[in-house]
């Protein structure tokens, strides 16, 4: 379709619009915060807002839809919103609701598929709002959040709202749910659209024929979708998660030179980009299904969208008044080639968790309405997972142990290794492995042309037992090192030691949270093994049981539950190791299937795993 620039394109779902104007919901309706119902710029409570970040609003293509656009959302419960980049969706239009009042008492939540736009973003609203971050504008993602009690405005990753559907499935707090970024189709996109639909069912049910109001009590949702007008490339989930320097104005007399994986394609705006260079290539995450459900993700380049091939076009000159330049370093040949849109993520990612998170809000993967089912191996392959970790019976239905572990808010083998740790008395000790290992980036660096000096620093740390350990290691340094330094002497020691800064203080913040949780649970997270790693490995074990492979003969490593031959990554402390078994955190593959972050596991702590012995055919 035709979208241009000052186009922004309103669509209805009729059939999602039983109840427009509900009492509560409608203008007439009394503001509980009338600060909030003043139009930008008009008023007092804005008078101390910044003038020029006022008339640039005022200046986006969204502002002259601004009416139309309350209206459309007013009348009806499902609006879809589709406009192109820079346009001023993600960043107006929740204001607009705000400012209209039509989100009553309740929240906006206004979902990101990325932690950086959630995060950014907010700031951004917050400054036109004239407040700090985490008092009226707010933000929630996992691990971090700022929001207090006046929060109106929450922009939230997706995964963040699926997770709050565990303590809250009618999302209460909510009056609004702008889904953002939906051409992206993230597998928690997908989760929470099919999701909101059955909420709606409940919460916005008309009043029935003797007048008792829908069973909830609560006031109705409105769904916002919105997107960009093509849909756009998947995401790397790896980000430089240096981010904030690019958005500062560039000095005079320098120029600013992004390098950027996929994620600068969408959702963020960076100033001042006049020209973008477009290899036309990127890394997608796919999951690989293998008949026996063990599978692995891989992350590998590969020729882009065309889609996102207007998006990265699209970077330059996104400001009001710039424009720019877009090199394509392919043929026109090639950009025909490409597929016109990628495939959503629900039918390439692993789908563990999302059907952990699912079965504890009592639904099933295989009942659920999705845009794009899942496809079947995957599914199957999600549930093998689940109940070789215990946290599904063999009826696929949740056990307490699967309850427990959805409580964390970690992949399932992390939180099952959890659960273990507590049981064999090492919370300490896995509480901090597990942290690092969620982090967003890899703890060593690893850096080719100093490999042998990184080797030797590394050497420091290293515990027999293999990469686990040696993290637990580096952890256990590192405190000591934050301990007597400023910021800036620790950054200084991870330089030496080639580990990466950035890895250590994200897994610090994960770890607090995560003793919160353990607190909240009445767990008591001090409790350590000591010097002894026996328990330390054995609740790696019970979490990593599909991650275990057992050494052959010719020296090459069998999984224990899958059919593939993996080889110990070179930058494990392990590389050159022959060991009867190991335990591994990821698989990647390359030239070939690589096990990386592994320890080694003495043949008698696995066949004290359950799992393990029901396998009589190991
Ligand atoms: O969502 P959409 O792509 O339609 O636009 P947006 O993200 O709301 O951005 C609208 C405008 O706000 C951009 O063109 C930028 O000028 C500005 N913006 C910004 O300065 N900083 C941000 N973090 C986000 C947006
Ligand atoms: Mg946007």
């Amino acid at each position: 379709m035709d979208v241009s620039d000052d186009e922004l394109e309103v669509r209805r779902s009729k059939k999602h619009t039983a109840t427009p104007n509900k009492p509560g919901n409608g203008p007439d309706h009394p503001r509980k915060k009338p600060r909030l119902s003043a139009p930008a710029g008009s008023s007092s409570s804005s008078s101390s807002k910044d003038a020029s970040i006022q008339k640039q609003r005022k200046e986006l293509p969204i502002y002259t839809g601004k009416d139309a656009i309350v209206d459309v959302i007013r009348e009806n419960d499902v609006t879809v919103l589709i406009g192109e980049t820079g346009s001023g969706k993600t960043t107006q239009v929740p204001q607009y609701l705000l400012e209209s009042g039509l989100a009553g008492s309740g929240m906006i939540a206004v979902t990101q598929p990325r932690k950086v736009a959630a995060t950014s973003l907010a700031a951004r609203v917050a400054a036109e709002q004239g407040t700090s971050v985490g008092g009226l504008v707010g933000y929630s993602v996992r691990f971090d959040e700022a929001a207090s009690p006046e929060t109106r405005v929450k922009y939230v990753t997706d995964g963040m709202l699926v997770r709050e559907l565990l303590g809250d499935p009618l999302l209460s707090r909510y009056s609004v749910i702008v889904v953002d970024e939906a051409h992206e189709r993230t597998l928690r996109t997908d989760l929470l659209i099919a999701n909101l639909k059955t909420i709606q069912q409940i919460r916005n049910a008309p009043v029935d024929a003797k007048g008792k109001a829908s069973a909830a009590k609560l006031s109705p949702l409105k769904v916002v979708i919105m997107s960009a007008t093509l849909e756009a490339e998947k995401f790397s989930k790896f980000y430089d998660n240096q981010q904030s320097k690019i958005f500062s104005p560039t000095p005079s007399g320098m120029r600013k030179c992004i390098l950027a994986t996929n994620i600068a394609e969408t959702s963020i705006t960076i100033p001042g980009i006049k020209y973008v260079i477009d290899t036309g290539k990127c890394k997608e995450k796919r999951y690989v299904a293998r008949q026996a459900g063990s599978g692995f993700d891989t992350l590998l380049t590969r020729d882009i969208t065309q889609s996102s091939a207007v998006q990265r076009a699209g970077r330059a000159g996104r400001e009001v008044s710039g424009s720019g330049y877009c090199f394509r370093l392919y043929t026109e040949e090639s950009f025909n080639k490409m597929p016109v849109t990628a495939e959503p993520e629900i039918r390439r990612v692993t789908l563990t968790s999302s059907m952990l998170q699912l079965k504890c809000l009592g639904q099933d993967f295989e009942e659920i309405e999705f845009m794009d089912k899942p496809d079947e191996e995957s599914v199957a392959a999600a549930l093998k997972t689940l109940f070789l970790l215990g946290a599904l019976d063999n009826h696929k239905n949740l056990t307490p142990l699967g309850r427990q572990m959805a409580v964390f808010p970690l992949e399932p083998p992390l939180a099952r290794a959890l659960v273990a740790a507590v049981e064999f008395g090492c919370t300490a000790e896995v509480l901090s492995i597990v942290s690092v290992l969620s982090a967003s980036s890899h703890l060593f660096v690893d850096n080719t042309e100093a490999r042998d000096a990184a080797a030797d620093a590394r050497r420091k740390f290293r515990h027999l037992s293999g990469d686990h350990l040696t993290v637990l290691n580096v952890v256990r340094a590192y405190e000591d090192v934050a301990a007597s330094e400023s910021k800036a002497g620790r950054r200084d020691w991870c330089r030496k030691m080639y580990l990466n800064d950035r890895c250590l203080a994200e897994a610090m913040n994960i770890r607090a949270q995560l003793r919160d949780v353990c607190t909240r649970l009445n767990i008591d997270w001090r409790v350590s093994a000591g010097d002894n790693e026996t328990p330390v490995l054995k609740a790696l074990l019970r979490g990593l049981v599909l991650n275990t492979a057992f050494l052959r003969p010719d020296g090459s490593y069998k999984q224990a539950m899958g059919p593939s031959l993996v080889k110990i990554h070179p930058s494990s402390s392990l590389a050159d190791k022959k060991v009867q078994a190991i335990i591994y955190n990821e698989l990647v593959y390359t030239t070939h299937v690589y096990a990386r972050g592994v320890s080694a596991i003495p043949r008698s702590f696995i066949a004290e795993v359950p799992v393990f012995i029901q396998r009589t055919a190991l």
